[in-house]
């Protein structure tokens, strides 16, 4: 969800402004989603590096967050959606922690969209933690060093219980991942568009899932095997 502060600063208002309006987005985005059937949707919310901003943008987005859990839950619910916190939860306040906890309880039995909200995440921190909880059962000898593949340490990354990422989108301009989902997103395709996700809206959602309906997905394939139905 990149270019809130630029998209703030060109009306010559304060960053902040820009993540409020983010948030308008952010809704239109969930409902766009949830109405095209999209299985999931995992936005970045928070990175491991973004508590290098100014402490005064990194506390109004603390509050922020807040703020938006609070006065969401009640929509998630109504519309079927299940919201999951991705990303190192105990580097947020406890009454933050304890908000987030509220929220996934509240939408745990929820069947529609999954919305995964990262927040202090990062993909190699991802792969580390899954590193870290492979390594405790070896050592314990719930498993052996040898059956780890990468199937397992799929099952040890976020998102384990989800289909592989069809696409990332990034707005704002810039042509990177980011230490978006590092692990995920090997074969995903990727969206790149200037549109600063303040602006983001259903029309560049859809544009967005054109281009993707376009792409053949061969992973790793020939063109002619993914074409042929018997390979
Ligand atoms: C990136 O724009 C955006 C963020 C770092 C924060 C986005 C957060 C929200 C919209 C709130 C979401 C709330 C919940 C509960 C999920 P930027 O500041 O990097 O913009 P710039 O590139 O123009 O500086």
């Amino acid at each position: 969800m990149d270019g809130n502060g630029r998209w703030a600063e060109s009306k010559g208002k304060h960053r902040v402004f820009g993540h409020k309006h983010g948030v308008r987005a952010l809704r239109k985005a969930i409902t766009f989603a949830s109405d095209s059937n999209i299985q999931a949707l995992t936005i970045f919310a928070f990175s491991s590096e973004n508590w290098q901003r100014p402490a005064k943008e990194v506390s109004m987005l603390m509050e922020l967050f807040f703020t938006v859990l609070k006065s969401e839950i009640k929509k998630l619910n109504k519309n079927n959606i299940k919201l999951k916190i991705i990303g190192e939860l105990s580097g947020f306040s406890e009454r933050l922690q304890k908000k987030v906890l509220e929220a996934e309880k509240a939408t745990e039995s929820n069947t529609g969209l999954v919305l995964n909200v990262a927040a202090n995440y990062g993909g190699r921190w991802d792969i580390t933690q899954a590193a870290r909880k492979l390594a405790k059962l070896a050592a314990s000898g719930e498993l052996d060093a040898d059956d780890i593949d990468e199937k397992v340490l799929a099952k040890a990354v976020s998102l384990d219980a989800l289909p592989a990422v069809d696409l990332m989108i990034r707005t704002g301009g810039d042509q990177r991942i980011s230490n978006f989902l590092l692990w995920q997103l090997a074969y995903a395709e990727l969206y790149f568009t200037d549109i600063l996700w303040p602006d983001f809206d259903a029309s560049a959602f859809q544009s967005a899932l054109d281009v993707f309906s376009g792409k053949e997905r061969r992973f790793g394939k020939t063109s002619e095997q993914v074409s042929s139905k018997s390979s």
